[in-house]
């Protein structure tokens, strides 16, 4: 590789020392790759193709073995989820009680699809396994907040007062 790519590489993202040393400690080990990419994705929130980039260059993994492992592993995100990330539980319990149906409600009422977040990069919708509340089923959480015992007529009031937490935030007059 070319001196200024290289450079360029190393340039077009910037990775915080802590992730650094990470990767700088687990490169040679067995498995390094899956901890090396939960470590980058912690980080950031997803991992972007300028961060395989770097991830590749830093450890010397080709970066098609890279996104091999990023596309196998339905965990690892390659989109900068919305501002507020909701998950929608499809644990044993959350399933059986509707967590499918309010999963694809949300994502009408967003508009989006799979792995897409909204326009606005307001909100993104994924589904994970049980966040260890059964006995409130179905879950659902958005950020730290959480919501049981949910219905699909409940969601349009709840994500309404995130679209009006962000307005006000937006439209607050400046100190
Ligand atoms: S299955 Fe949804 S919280 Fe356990």
């Amino acid at each position: 590789m070319a001196t200024e790519s290289i450079d360029m590489v190393e340039e077009a993202v910037e990775f915080p020392q802590e992730l650094l040393a990470f990767i700088d400690e687990w490169k040679t080990k067995p498995g390094s790759l899956i901890m090396i990419l939960h470590k980058t994705q912690q980080t950031f929130g997803y991992i972007s193709r300028p961060s395989a980039e770097k991830l590749s260059y830093l450890t010397g993994i080709p970066l098609a073995r890279i996104y091999g492992v990023i596309t196998f592993y339905h965990f690892f995100k390659t989109t900068k989820p919305g501002k507020y990330k909701i998950s929608v539980c499809l644990g044993t319990a959350c399933y059986l009680k509707g967590g499918q149906d309010l999963i694809n409600e949300v994502r009408a009422i967003l508009n989006i699809a799979e792995d897409e977040v909204t326009k606005d990069g307001l909100f993104s919708v994924d589904p994970v396994r049980c966040i260890g509340c059964c006995g409130l089923a179905p879950v659902m959480t958005i950020g730290t907040e959480t919501y049981g015992k949910l219905t699909k007529e409940q969601l349009p009031g709840i994500i309404a007062q995130y679209y009006n937490k962000a307005e006000k935030r937006t439209s607050a007059p400046a100190q």
